[in-house]
C-alpha cells in the first residue's frame, strides 16, 4: 500500500528528530512493504525565513491532500519577538484548526525499562504507569477573543476561555471511547469552582458519561490534579481537559515517564485522519547538537501507523525496538540522570534500525 504523509520539520531539533522517525518508517515500510510517501512542507519558523509567513498556503493544502501528517516542532528565540499572530507557534494553531484535529492524545507511560529515570520514589510508580491526556485541541483560550484594551491600571491584554457544549460533548466521547478500551476510569480536570466555562464543562462531561455506565468518572480540579500527579499518578487511567490544562498537565506527565524527549502524541480530526508530533518544543538549548532525543517522535510515527493507518503489528514493532534500546542500557543526554550509555540522536536512530 501507499502511504501519503505530510511532513512538517519546522524548527530548532524538528528536523533532527523527525530524520529520524522517517528512517524507522523507511525500515518499517521495508520489513512490511509499504511505501511510505514523503511530502516535506514548510511551517513556524522556517517557513517565515523562507516566504515571510508562517503557514504557506501551500503547506496547509499538501497536509489536507495527504493521509496523515508528522510534525517535529515549531519557534525559537529568533522569532520570539514577532506580533503574535506572526509568531512560528501560529502556524501550528492554524494547523490544527484548519484540519479540524480537536482531539488530542498524549499517552505517558512509563516504562519498565526507563523506571530508573523516573524522578518519583519507587514505590509510588511500582507496577508502572499508564496515563493518558486527552486535551481538547481547538477551543478555549487558544482560540477565543484576544486583543487589546485600555483599563483602569492602564493598558491591558486579554484571551478570553470559551467553550461550547458540542466542543466539550465531541472530546469528552473521546475520552469515553478511549477508557472503554483501558481501564474504565475518566478524570475530567476543570477549575469549576471558579470558571463558568468550566462548570458548562462538567455538565456536559456528566451528561456524556450517561452513556457509558461502566466507566468511572471523577472530577477534579486542575491546581489538585497537578499535586495528584506527582503524589499518586496511578489514580489516573485517561484524563480529559481543556486545551490549556491539557497543554501543562502533559508536560508535567512527561516528566514522570523519565523525559519530555519520550512523549509522543496524536492530533485527530473526526474519522482516521490525524497530525502525528512530540509533546516537546523545537528546544533551541540543544538544537544541532545531536542531543535530542528522538523516541517522541518516533513513537509519535508509530501512533500514525496505528490509529490512522491501522497498522498495529507495525506500530508494536517500533515500540518493541524503542523499548529494546532502552533495555541494552542506552539514553540520550535527557535520561541520563542515572547514568546509561549515551547515545546521540543518530545513534539512537541507528539502534533503533538495528533493533528493527
Ligand atoms: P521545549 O519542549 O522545546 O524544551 C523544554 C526543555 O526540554 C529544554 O530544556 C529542552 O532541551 C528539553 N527537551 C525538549 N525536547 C527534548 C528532546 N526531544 N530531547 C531532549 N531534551 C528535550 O520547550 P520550551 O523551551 O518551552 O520551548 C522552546 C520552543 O519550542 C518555543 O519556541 C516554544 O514555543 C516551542 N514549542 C513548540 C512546540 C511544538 O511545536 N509542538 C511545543 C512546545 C514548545
Ligand atoms: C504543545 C505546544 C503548543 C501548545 C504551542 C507551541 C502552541 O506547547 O503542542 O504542547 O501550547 O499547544
Ligand atoms: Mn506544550
Amino acid at each position: 500500500m501507499n502511504y501519503k504523509i505530510a511532513v512538517v520539520p519546522g524548527d530548532g531539533i524538528g528536523p533532527e528528530v523527525i530524520d529520524q522517525a522517517l528512517r524507522v518508517l523507511d525500515r518499517i515500510g521495508e520489513k512490511y512493504n509499504h511505501n511510505f510517501e514523503y511530502t516535506k512542507v514548510l511551517a513556524g519558523g522556517a517557513a517565515i525565513d523562507a516566504t515571510g509567513g508562517c503557514l504557506p498556503q501551500e503547506t496547509i493544502d499538501i497536509c489536507k491532500a495527504s493521509d496523515a501528517v508528522l510534525l517535529g516542532a515549531v519557534g525559537g528565540w529568533k522569532w520570539d519577538t514577532l506580533p503574535g499572530d506572526e509568531r512560528p507557534e501560529r502556524a501550528l494553531l492554524g494547523l490544527r484548526k484548519e484540519l479540524g484535529l480537536f482531539a488530542n492524545l498524549r499517552p505517558a507511560i512509563l516504562f519498565d525499562e526507563l523506571s530508573e529515570a523516573c524522578p518519583l520514589k519507587p514505590e509510588i510508580t511500582a507496577g508502572g504507569l499508564d496515563i493518558v491526556v486527552v486535551r481538547e485541541l481547538t477551543g478555549g483560550i487558544y482560540f477565543g477573543e484576544k486583543g487589546f484594551k485600555d483599563t483602569d491600571l492602564g493598558p491591558a491584554a486579554y484571551d478570553v476561555e470559551q467553550y461550547a457544549e458540542e466542543e466539550v460533548r465531541r472530546i469528552a466521547i473521546v475520552a469515553f471511547d478511549m477508557a472503554m478500551k483501558r481501564n474504565k476510569k475518566v478524570t475530567s480536570v476543570d477549575k469549576a469552582n471558579v470558571l463558568e466555562s468550566s462548570r458548562l464543562w462538567r455538565r456536559v462531561v456528566a451528561e456524556v458519561a450517561k452513556d457509558y455506565p461502566e466507566v468511572e468518572l471523577n472530577n477534579l480540579y486542575v491546581d489538585n490534579t497537578a499535586m495528584q500527579m506527582i503524589l499518586n499518578p496511578k489514580q489516573f487511567d485517561v484524563i480529559v481537559t481543556s486545551n490549556i490544562f491539557g497543554d501543562i498537565l502533559s508536560d508535567e506527565a512527561s516528566q514522570i515517564t523519565g523525559s519530555i524527549g519520550m512523549l509522543p502524541s496524536a492530533s485527530l480530526a473526526q474519522g482516521n485522519f490525524g497530525m502525528y508530533e512530540p509533546v516537546h518544543g523545537s528546544a533551541p538549548d540543544i538544537a544541532g547538537q545531536n542531543k535530542a532525543n528522538p523516541m517522541a517522535t518516533i513513537l509519535s510515527a508509530a501512533m500514525m501507523l496505528r490509529y490512522t493507518f491501522g497498522l498495529s503489528n507495525e506500530a508494536d514493532a517500533i515500540e518493541a525496538a524503542v523499548k529494546k534500546v532502552l533495555a541494552d542500557g542506552y539514553r540520550t543526554p535527557d535520561l541520563m540522570a542515572n547514568g546509561g550509555k549515551e547515545m546521540g540522536t543518530k545513534e539512537a536512530g541507528d539502534l533503533i534500525l538495528a533493533a528493527l
